[in-house]
């Protein structure tokens, strides 16, 4: 008698990519464009594919990456609290989910409160995104997820026909830090918030301004730079390598980070080491570098709490509640989306 095989569930996960198809094209003609800028910038999203997110990973575990504890801890604390507000059946859409491992706490909390969740993460970086729904779905069989491999705006826009029932936006890890605090009420309003209807929330992770050591502990490294950070930062440059034909060495750049205290963000550069030039194949260009000249990777914004509700204000937003680690180093703010 054979023995009867184990009834196989089809997974409850599927994806939708909005990227393959145009980013070769894009991704040339952004990075074209910024090496050719004066200052020299590339796009911080460039820094992640499956080999950049797995650093970023690394990134989190190490223990003066405050951001990332403080996150956690909020939420190991307060999901349960923040999963009783919301209404039933709210669907949870996550921006820049990366690996989701803070996200599981707000997922245990939902099923929990409300049984059967939907959850859409949506990150650009599609092999890490794909590898981790099908981790989420081995772990909760019974969440259903809808993986959407695309930039912020155009996954959000898609969703936004896609899902009818109520909406929880999660935007963690301080990525609204990117931009300043004026251009990032402008990108929610314009550009997320219009996915979302009067009553959806949006929880959002925002970072404090604090002691300058302890920024520069989490993202400069002190005097002798990290090699783990110097990795994620020349991730971009070995994509450019690889996508675009580009002769980049990256051993010719070097770190340059530091808090400047007037515009309240940590900037994150690579310095060239000396006069070089470097071709990209793809796109036929050359460009120049001098000595000492920096390429623009990253800005992180810090917040006070004047700033989380001008935030609010600009954004047509109603702050809600808001949750602070043990030692208040970070922030976690519940918004709702007022009736007009
Ligand atoms: C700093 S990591 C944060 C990951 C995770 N949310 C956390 O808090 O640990 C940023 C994440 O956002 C994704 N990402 C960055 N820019 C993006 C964009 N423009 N559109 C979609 N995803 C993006 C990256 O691939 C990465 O997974």
């Amino acid at each position: 008698m054979s023995t009867p095989q184990p009834q196989l569930t089809p997974a409850a996960y599927r994806f939708i990519n909005l990227v393959d198809k145009d980013a070769p094209d894009t991704f040339a003609s952004d990075i074209g464009t910024g090496l050719a800028a004066s200052p020299k910038y590339i796009q911080h999203k460039y820094a992640y594919d499956a080999a950049g997110s797995d650093l970023f990973e690394r990134i989190t575990q190490d223990k003066n990456y405050y951001p990332a504890h403080a996150e956690t801890e909020i939420l190991t604390r307060f999901s349960p609290a923040i999963a009783a507000i919301l209404a039933d059946n709210t669907a949870l859409i996550e921006l820049g989910s990366g690996s989701s491992v803070k996200t599981r706490h707000l997922l245990e909390a939902m099923q929990q409160h409300q049984g059967k969740t939907l959850f859409c993460p949506i990150d650009i970086s599609g092999d890490f995104l794909q590898a981790n729904v099908k981790r989420l779905s081995a772990d909760y069989p019974d969440l259903a997820i809808l993986g959407v491999i695309a930039d912020y705006y155009v996954g959000l826009a898609a969703l936004a026909d896609e899902i009818r029932q109520p909406k929880l936006l999660l935007w963690l890890g301080s990525d609204i830090g990117h931009a300043d605090p004026a251009s990032a009420a402008q990108l929610l309003r314009e550009k997320m918030l219009t996915a979302l209807k009067p009553g959806d929330k949006l929880l959002l992770g925002i970072d404090l301004k604090k002691d300058t050591d302890i920024l520069h502990r989490a993202y400069c490294c002190g005097e002798y730079d990290d090699p783990l950070r110097y990795q994620f930062n020349c991730n971009a440059l070995r994509r450019i390598n690889q996508q675009l034909g580009g002769n980049f060495v990256t051993d010719h750049f070097q770190r340059h980070c530091f808090y400047n205290d007037v515009a309240g963000r940590v900037e994150i550069y690579l310095k060239s080491l000396l006069d070089q030039q470097v071709t990209l194949e793809a796109i036929e260009q050359t460009f120049d570098f001098q000595a000492e000249e920096l390429i623009r990777l990253h800005f992180a914004h810090k917040y006070d709490q004047d700033d989380i509700l001008q935030l609010g204000k600009a954004t047509g937003l109603t702050l809600q509640q808001q949750w602070f680690d043990s030692k208040a180093l970070y922030s976690l703010n519940l918004f709702t989306v007022e009736t007009k």
